[in-house]
């Protein structure tokens, strides 16, 4: 049968992966199925501050580069991730005692460094990952107590003059349905919008658990359109307490089904992209104990129901 994107490109629509380039290299099917079935792809690690900058002023795009080859390379609309978060962020970072303009510079240094050297490749920046806690408060980094709420109108402005053509996002989990954490970016976004603050979409990661989504996915999806945003699915799995059964891959074909459907039925929508390949290679089993195969593919990389209920919904 035909891959995902083919039927994802007639109507216009992303469908994604996040792709590891240590995978990309080493392991042929992986990347076979990468190539054919994704027309948008998000690289894992591989742009992440410790990635891209571990210490202060000596950046290292070799990975990242390499994702930024094979995406090319595969027609694949690229979603950069992250430039501002308060994980996988080096402890030079972190427990730098800072004044908030040093804190400010290297930010900003950061922000032209990876955003600059990608400028015109990237069709979405995640400009700040999860600056929200359960409750809508905000998530306490160094980044929101030395500089206050005011860093994410700062880096989105900064990303915009790093690379004018890429759209600016803010990305969060457990923000799929209606709730306290979704609200708080509900009435962000219009604080940023009203303010003239650059921002073009709301990613939603969904990290989900098997037969417990939320309700309202649509309805929230369609609340942040209507703002004039773009929205995407971007990091979406759907987590099965292990070991998986045949009703538990069923079940998890319709929580899937749920998810494309409630993204396609909104028009700025643009994107779902799933949080890996196979569920070889996932990260749930390392943060999820006793939970895995949440992806599209098993371990020996058989389309599993919820590929086949992707397929159908595009
Ligand atoms: C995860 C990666 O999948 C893992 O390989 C890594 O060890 C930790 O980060 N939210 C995000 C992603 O925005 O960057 C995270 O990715 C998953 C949760």
């Amino acid at each position: 049968d035909s891959p995902l994107r083919v039927h994802a490109e007639e109507q216009g629509f992303e469908i994604g992966a996040a792709l590891a380039v240590n995978h990309l290299n080493n392991d042929s099917q992986y990347r076979a199925i990468a190539a054919r079935e994704f027309n948008a792809a998000t690289p894992e690690n591989e742009m992440k501050w410790d990635t891209t900058e571990p210490s202060r002023g000596n950046f290292q795009f070799g990975p990242a580069d390499q994702f930024m080859d094979f995406a090319q390379a595969n027609d694949m609309t690229v979603r950069g991730h992250t430039l501002v978060w308060h994980s996988q962020l080096p402890p030079w970072v972190e427990d730098g005692n800072w004044t908030q303009s040093e804190l400010r510079t290297v930010m900003y240094d950061h922000i032209d460094a990876v955003a600059g050297r990608y400028r015109g490749e990237i069709a979405y920046w995640d400009v700040a990952n999860e600056i929200f806690l359960e409750d809508g408060s905000w998530r306490p980094s160094v980044f929101y107590n030395t500089l206050g709420s005011g860093f994410v109108a700062d880096a989105l402005r900064r990303t915009a003059q790093a690379d004018p053509n890429a759209e600016l996002w803010l990305n969060d989990y457990n923000i799929e349905g209606i709730n306290a954490k979704s609200n708080a970016y509900y009435e962000l976004a219009q604080d940023l919008l009203a303010q003239g603050v650059p921002l073009d979409g709301i990613g939603i990661q969904g990290h989900l658990i098997n037969g417990q989504l939320p309700s309202g996915i649509q309805q929230n999806i369609q609340r942040f359109a209507d703002l004039g945003l773009k929205v995407a699915i971007t990091e979406l799995d759907v987590r099965i307490q292990m070991p998986a059964d045949q009703s538990e891959l069923a079940q998890q074909a319709r929580d899937y089904t749920t998810v494309m459907n409630a993204c396609l039925a909104v028009d700025g929508c643009v994107a779902v992209t799933v949080w890996g390949v196979s569920d070889q290679y996932s990260w749930v089993p390392d943060v999820f104990q006793g939970y895995g195969a949440p992806l599209l593919y098993n371990s020996n990389y058989q389309a599993k129901p919820a590929y086949d209920a992707v397929h159908t919904a595009l």
